[in-house]
């Protein structure tokens, strides 16, 4: 069994798709072992992404996490981070394929919905800020 770190981003909370979303990840036959609503400080966000750190959407991205609550879940499964990763689908709104999350309902580079651990290492890194603290 693997864990992945899952998160909603602020945009699909506002726009009301928790529901959906779990539901995708509940129906795909994952378990969610934790799941916070949670608005996060700027320093969580900023470590969060620190791969990012140098690129130029960094300070964006940032900004637009810390615009309201996320949901950060643990979910778990068979080869769950690499199943989600193709659930979630391609963060530009021309390459994310119908049926995916980003595919279905997101429209833009940045605010695409939702966050998903990219490989185990990344998994363990992120469920230790989310949900160590
Ligand atoms: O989220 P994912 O792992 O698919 O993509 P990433 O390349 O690791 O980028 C992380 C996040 O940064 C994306 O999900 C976007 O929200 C944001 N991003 C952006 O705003 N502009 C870009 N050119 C690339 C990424
Ligand atoms: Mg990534």
């Amino acid at each position: 069994m693997q864990r992945s770190f899952v998160m909603i981003k602020s945009d699909g909370v506002k726009r009301g798709l928790v529901g959906e979303v779990i539901g995708r990840l509940e129906r795909k036959g994952y378990s969610i072992l934790e799941a916070k609503l949670t608005t996060p400080d700027r320093a969580t966000v900023e470590e969060h992404y620190a791969e990012h750190k140098e690129r130029p959407f960094f300070g964006e991205l940032v900004n637009f996490i810390l615009e309201g609550p996320v949901m950060a879940m643990v979910v778990e499964g068979e080869n769950v981070i690499e199943v989600i990763r193709l659930m979630v689908g391609d963060k530009d709104p021309r390459q994310a394929a119908p049926g995916t999350i980003r595919g279905d309902f997101a429209n833009s580079t940045t605010k695409n919905i939702i966050h998903a651990s990219d490989s185990v290492e990344s998994a363990e890194r992120e469920i230790n800020i989310w949900f160590s603290k």
